[in-house]
């Protein structure tokens, strides 16, 4: 068997992009991504998804090394985003009998996007199509993350098609299943994944997992990352832990700091964290850490410290976008903290508190609010600030 078999029929027929710089336009991408599309053969083909426009070629390539001259009977859309779902059209230009198989916002999403509404079969949650000696099941799972994505079950190779679920970013280098990769760069990927695409949709991923939990799962199969076969309790509690926003013990202190002065007072409090007994402590620059790796500390850990100068009267550009980000993605049970600078007129402060309050989190009182320089009494303010955050994240 090909390494690219995943089970005897099943075929692995994706692509690696070590070429796009951020995906979705937002998001770097240091490892790549790849974008996986399956082959099933059996009395019928089936094409399980597809892949982003740049890699047509390659995914009708590998499609051609399987089948020959043979042809396509169905595309499975699990999900419509274009990273999946561009090559639709090509697909249908070289195989014109093909029909299309999703559901009914899928196929809405296939006319808009590519004018394709004909030849296609829209199936209901739980439906199934015989393709020869196996059935494949659907179901369908909205917002995770769009609505329109479904999740496709083979019972006979207890294989689940999974869309984006279970994904992560970094290409398939050599390897295609956990069994033939090292997959120590896949973990942190996959929290940056989720909290990045998926993050604002924890109740719907907590709904799928639930619809989900009676399938019996040799395999999964995601359209970005590793094919999951002996790592699939690890990924699901992954999956299933971020989707509940449950976090681990320490605290991540993101702050903007134009000449230095707020960064003093993010120092001060991560000193005196470690000094109460929190290990895990993470400070990002938001002018130099990119939002991306900020949101995945973010979803890592249950302690959130805030810091901004006064910016025009508002927060800091960078810290107003990165509260933006984290109120859309409606994070929740985190042990909140926030301190500001002003020179002349203090705003920052009280942006932040009007934030913690849209929040709802646990919100230590003790803010810190600093005028121009640092000094013993707001060292000391800082300190307090660290100290009730432990104490608060020590009690949990
Ligand atoms: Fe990988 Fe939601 O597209």
């Amino acid at each position: 068997m090909k390494i690219t078999e995943i089970e005897k029929g099943i075929h692995y027929v994706g692509v690696n992009d070590r070429c796009k710089y951020k995906f979705e336009g937002l998001w770097p991408l240091p490892y790549g991504v790849s974008y996986n599309a399956y082959l099933i053969t059996d009395e019928k083909n089936v094409l399980v998804d597809t892949v982003d426009a740049a890699y047509t070629d390659r995914l009708l390539d590998n499609i051609t090394e399987i089948i020959g001259n043979g042809t396509l009977d169905y595309l499975v859309i699990n999900h419509m985003e274009p990273d999946h779902s561009a090559s639709i059209q090509f697909i249908r230009q070289k195989y014109p009998q093909i029909t299309i198989v999703g559901n009914a916002k899928t196929l809405e999403m296939v006319n808009g996007y590519y004018g394709i509404d004909s030849n296609t079969r829209c199936v209901k949650n739980g439906e199934s199509l015989a393709i020869g000696k196996r059935n494949l099941t659907f179901y369908l799972t909205p917002m995770v993350h769009w609505p329109e994505t479904m999740m496709t079950y083979c019972e006979a190779d207890k294989v689940l098609f999974s869309g984006d679920a279970f994904g992560c970013f970094g290409t398939l280098d050599g390897g295609i299943t956990d069994e033939q990769l090292n997959t120590e760069k896949y973990w942190g990927e996959m929290v940056r994944y989720y909290s990045n695409i998926v993050g604002k949709y924890g109740p719907a991923v907590q709904t799928a997992l639930k619809k989900l939990a009676c399938l019996e799962m040799r395999t999964i199969c995601s359209t970005h990352g590793p094919i999951w076969k002996n790592k699939i309790s690890k990924v699901i509690d992954i999956y299933d832990r971020l989707s509940r926003y449950e976090a681990e013990e320490g605290v991540v202190i993101a702050y903007g700091s134009m000449y230095g002065h707020t960064e003093q007072m993010a120092e001060e409090i991560a000193r005196e964290l470690a000094a109460n007994g929190i290990q895990e402590i993470v400070l990002h620059n938001v002018s130099h850490d990119d939002p991306s790796y900020i949101l995945q500390s973010i979803f890592r850990y249950r302690g959130l410290i805030i810091g901004s100068p006064t910016y025009s009267n508002k927060l800091f550009p960078a810290v107003e976008s990165l509260t933006h980000m984290i109120s859309t993605r409606d994070i929740k049970h985190r042990t909140f903290a926030y301190f500001g600078s002003y020179t002349w007129a203090g705003a920052a402060v009280k942006h932040l508190a009007s934030f913690a309050e849209s929040m709802k989190w646990d919100t230590v009182p003790c803010c810190v609010e600093m005028k121009q320089g640092i000094t013993p009494d707001i060292k000391e303010q800082c300190r307090a600030l660290a100290r009730e955050m432990a104490a608060r994240l020590k009690k949990q």
